[in-house]
């Protein structure tokens, strides 16, 4: 199908690669691999940590026929791929924390980026890359002062070929969920992980702060609450983050 793996041992960002290479016309499912990026980039314009040796980095490219309002669901489908590959290769359970942060013993172990660019020509999607940035180890002398409470590893041992096992599982289970879903497989396996159901939250959309109580998931990955009054409401992922209470 034309599709190529290129592994880099260092690189800016992994998306950034990918997307030059989706500009000049690469094949869905070219996938670009890194050990450390330099500019590793997070959502809401924010930097990803992303250490040498004890990381995964990686970008998939997708050439899919659906609205923007639908790619969330690659967001979704790859975070379960994630989980799944973790709890295999760990022997530990793995959840999801809407909309596509993986957490293992209430610590995130892998953040997933989503970048999408629309043809001017039809207004429909043009290329999306999926970029997904796995702590496998924790580093030597643990993480950053400013992500320390928060980041976790999927491995608290060294373990042979980890990091490879790691990006081959992961890889191979998205492609298949990507491959099935408008058959919404991922869903099940995203609800049964996902975190706080039942639980208060806070829902964050810049300085606003709003309580509510996390109900659950639909099947077009928005997020169901209910607010004190007993309102419920779906809310898509967009620019809202989630934080318990
Ligand atoms: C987040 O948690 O905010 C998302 C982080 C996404 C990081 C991955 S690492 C591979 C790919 N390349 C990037 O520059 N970002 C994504």
């Amino acid at each position: 199908c034309g599709a190529k793996l290129t592994v880099y041992k260092e690189t800016d960002s992994t998306n950034t690669r990918l997307r030059e290479l989706a500009a000049n016309g690469a094949a869905e499912g070219t996938t670009v691999v890194a050990g450390m990026q330099t500019n590793g980039r997070g959502r809401l314009g924010r930097s990803f940590f992303s250490p040498s040796d004890t990381g995964l980095y990686l970008s998939i490219l997708l050439r899919p026929e659906m609205t923007a309002a639908d790619a969330v669901r690659i967001t979704t489908a790859a975070a379960v791929a994630v989980a799944e590959a973790a709890e295999e290769v760990s022997g530990r359970q793995a959840d999801i924390k809407w909309v596509n942060d993986v957490y293992m013993d209430s610590r995130k172990i892998c953040g997933i980026l989503t970048e999408a660019s629309f043809s001017l020509e039809s207004g429909g999607l043009d290329y999306a890359v999926c970029g997904i940035g796995i702590n496998v180890y924790e580093p030597e002398g643990g993480f950053p002062e400013e992500i320390r409470d928060i980041a976790g590893a999927v491995l608290t041992a060294r373990v042979e070929d980890a990091r490879n096992r790691m990006a081959g599982l992961v890889i191979s289970k998205f492609l298949r969920y990507y491959r099935e879903l408008s058959e919404d497989t991922f869903l099940e396996g995203y609800r049964s992980r996902l975190i706080w159901r039942g639980e208060e939250i806070n829902l964050i959309r810049g300085s606003e702060i709003t309580p509510a109580k996390l109900i659950d998931v639909d099947e077009r990955c928005r997020l169901l609450v209910e607010r004190h009054d007993g309102t419920r409401d779906c809310i898509s992922s967009g620019e809202i983050s989630i934080r318990r209470r």
